[in-house]
């Protein structure tokens, strides 16, 4: 069965009221772009196609108003309500039915990971039948996340969720691969402390049963998430400078459908024009004419 994929975008954004008061922190713009284009064109770029958006009663209206069924960009989306962000693992438990027993991905609606090679090593973790992948970025700042350990052969020996003390400056980044058996073992975590049922303790469970991979990610890539106003001005800092520099568009879902195949030229331009005199529109138009290919 293909893999589907979930983004979670729910969660209040306290750490940046007042802009996430009266919006949705994975609706606020990362450059050129919504946030939640970023997560969203990771899961196409790893070839899924079935996607489930998840976030809270009073934001996912918005959420179905920018990006509709999906068949723009050739993909099927669903919506599902959090009422109350209760753990990042509860989204397999929302999203129960609609998964109907096939593996899935999840990827965390305000996480930007950019890089080379990337889309080859994400469609290989959709493509792996049994177990669980998951992607370590070294940081400086480890505390604020899951952190994995890992031997001198490089296996993952643990996970920690937010350590007190410096263990390791490996931390898991919020794109997560998962087997079929993923709602039963959701199912199977109890809360925390803290009253959230724990990603963490999801990849500890196919941890302890030998099955959870832990890649990690070499120094030309890039993780931002961009909870806090100085993550979300570096993110979008980031995005405009390949962007300008380079004329390479990042997290753009027009054009990884077209790239992936999922739209024809002529379906972009058309996307190209709706997007008006923005730059985005220019260099959509570019890629339709065959210029950048
Ligand atoms: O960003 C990667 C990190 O994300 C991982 O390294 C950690 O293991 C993982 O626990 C998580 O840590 P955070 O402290 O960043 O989690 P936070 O509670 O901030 O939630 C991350 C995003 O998910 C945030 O945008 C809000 C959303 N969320 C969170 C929860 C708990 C929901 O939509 N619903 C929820 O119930």
């Amino acid at each position: 069965m293909n893999m589907k994929g979930i983004v979670l975008a729910g969660g209040s954004g306290t750490r940046l009221h007042p802009m996430t008061l009266a919006a949705s922190k994975q609706l606020l713009p990362v450059y050129d772009k919504p946030m939640v284009y970023y997560p969203l064109t990771v899961l196409m770029l790893s070839g899924i196609r079935d996607v489930l958006i998840v976030s809270t009663p009073d934001d996912l209206p918005q959420f179905r108003r920018l990006l509709g069924d999906g068949a723009q960009w050739g993909m099927r989306f669903s919506y599902a309500e959090q009422p109350r962000p209760e753990g990042i693992a509860q989204a397999f438990l929302i999203g129960d039915e609609w998964l109907a027993g096939a593996p899935c991905a999840l990827v965390l609606g305000d996480n930007l990971i950019f890089g080379e090679h990337l889309s080859t090593a994400f469609r290989g973790a959709a493509e792996r039948p049994d177990g669980a992948t998951v992607f370590a970025y070294q940081v400086r700042d480890p505390e604020r996340y899951g952190v994995a350990l890992f031997d001198e052969t490089g296996r993952a020996t643990d996970i920690v969720e937010k350590p007190t003390t410096y263990i390791s400056p490996w931390a898991v980044i919020g794109l997560y691969f998962y087997d079929a058996r993923v709602t039963e073992f959701a199912r199977s975590v109890k809360p925390s402390a803290r009253g959230e049922l724990e990603i963490t303790d999801l990849n500890r469970l196919y941890l302890e049963e030998g099955t959870l991979q832990v890649e990690r990610l070499g120094r030309g890539c890039a993780w931002l998430d961009a909870g806090t106003p100085d993550s979300l001005l570096q993110a979008g800092a980031f995005v405009q400078t390949i962007q300008s520099r380079q004329g390479m568009l990042v997290g753009c879902p027009e054009e990884v459908a077209y790239r992936m195949g999922y739209i024809d030229a002529e379906m972009l331009r058309m996307h190209a024009k709706r997007l008006g005199k923005t730059e985005l529109g220019r260099l959509l138009h570019d890629l339709a004419s065959g210029v950048h290919a």
